[in-house]
């Protein structure tokens, strides 16, 4: 029904990330795949602990969550990835590690994630109470050519879900009958 697979959401702070993982994770759960979340907010509360967010520090972050998910990936499992993960480079890194290596790119303009700003972190940042913040004071690298592009200011979780997992199922990483789903 499934293979072992990382999915790996980039995007900067606020953009959806978390909203949309967690949406495919409870959607592959309800199938019964094997899956496993590694949030950068969970993350960095324990298996990255005391990182920052320098550039070192943040590449360590990613190079951490990326040793995790080719264990999980190479033993069934799908893993599910939701950093920021703002360098080009180390997510290339950790691509080249990973087998089924699914890149989902959660962008979003920054007036938008300004004017949500739901952990009301951009006000800060923008008032320069936050040092190297994504998108305002440090740099996010777009990927060049993700498998999966999302537009989170003009497209609803529910349609990036759809989305996204065409894109699984076109890469055959996933084949489910989901007509069970949607009475559930
Ligand atoms: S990453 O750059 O190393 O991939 P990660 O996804 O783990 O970042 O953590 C990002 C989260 O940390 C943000 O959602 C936000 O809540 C918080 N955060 C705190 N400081 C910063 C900062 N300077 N830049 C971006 N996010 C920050």
């Amino acid at each position: 029904m499934h293979k072992g697979c990382t999915i790996w959401f980039t995007g900067m702070s606020g953009a959806g990330k978390s909203t949309i993982s967690l949406l495919l994770e409870q959607h592959l759960r309800k199938l019964g795949a094997k899956v496993e979340v590694l949030d950068g907010d969970v993350v960095r509360t324990h298996l990255s602990k005391g990182l920052g967010f320098s550039k070192e520090d943040r590449d360590e972050n990613i190079r951490r969550i990326g040793f995790v998910c080719e264990l999980l990936s190479r033993n069934g499992v799908i893993a599910i990835v939701a950093a920021i993960s703002p360098y080009r480079a180390v997510r290339e890194e950790v691509r080249r590690r990973i087998p089924n290596f699914v890149e989902v790119y959660v962008h979003c303009p920054v007036e938008v994630l300004a004017g949500r700003d739901v952990k009301g972190l951009y006000k800060k940042a923008l008032a320069g109470e936050i040092e190297q913040f994504t998108g305002v004071s440090d740099p996010y690298e777009p990927p060049l050519d993700p498998e999966v592009q999302i537009d989170s200011s003009t497209e609803t979780p529910g349609d990036s879900l759809e989305r996204i997992w065409a894109a699984l199922e076109n890469l055959g990483l996933i084949s489910y009958d989901r007509s069970a789903l949607a009475h559930k």
